[in-house]
């Protein structure tokens, strides 16, 4: 691998019925239940990185570890995109000794995931848009629970700006599976 070439790039969202990531307030945490939570780990077992936004660290604190069982032999490295250097030092994606957290300041998503095969995106809206905004998404993993959180809940993706419907991303559903109370759909890029 070299320094450059682009990795395949699964986008995993976790939302509402109703497409929503959060309630107004932020609050966030168990929309989906522990079936998807455990799908999640083995997919973060499954690529070499995560990327995340520094939105999510400061609303979430979470671990961005794969908690697998047996457990993951490598955990994946860790990429934050924090342009103003807002990561607080004690923030629990510090608390794993053996995982690389990597900060990248560069609005350039392409350029912060090179030189990895497979990265994960796990954020919030802001990212998830810049990532279909570049045309950087392979694949989108939903997580969609069943409940509502209505149209003050934090939408799934930030504004696109598209002005024909010639240009907005297609996807072809590649997966529909039971997750407990939950669907996960899977989807490829349609180019
Ligand atoms: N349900 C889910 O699957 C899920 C997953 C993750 C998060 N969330 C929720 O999402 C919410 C946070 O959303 P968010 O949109 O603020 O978080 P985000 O997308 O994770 O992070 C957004 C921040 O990243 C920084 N950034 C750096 N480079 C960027 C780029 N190229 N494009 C866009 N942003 C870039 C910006 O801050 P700077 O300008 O300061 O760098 C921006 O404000 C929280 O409520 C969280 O709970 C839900």
């Amino acid at each position: 691998m070299t320094q450059g070439d682009t990795p395949r790039v699964t986008l995993k969202l976790a939302t509402s019925l109703d497409g929503k990531i959060a309630l107004a307030n932020g609050l966030s945490k168990w929309i989906t239940g522990p079936e998807s939570r455990a799908e999640v780990h083995k997919m973060r077992a499954a690529h070499e990185a995560i990327l995340t936004g520094i939105g999510t660290i400061l609303a979430d604190d979470p671990e961005f570890t794969a908690r697998t069982e047996p457990p993951a032999e490598r955990q994946p490295d860790l990429l934050v995109l924090d342009r103003q250097g807002r990561m607080p030092m004690g923030a629990k994606v510090f608390g794993e000794p053996t995982r690389q957290v990597v900060m990248r300041a560069s609005p350039d998503m392409a350029a912060a995931m090179a030189g990895y095969q497979s990265v994960m995106i796990e954020a919030g809206a802001q990212i998830a848009a810049s990532a279909l905004r570049a045309d950087l998404v392979d694949r989108i993993e939903w997580f969609r629970a069943p409940l509502v959180l209505g149209g003050d809940g934090l939408p799934v993706f930030a504004e696109l700006g598209l002005e024909s419907l010639d240009n907005a991303p297609m996807f072809r559903r590649t997966g529909l599976t039971a997750r407990g109370a939950d669907i996960q759909e899977s989807y490829e890029r349609v180019r």
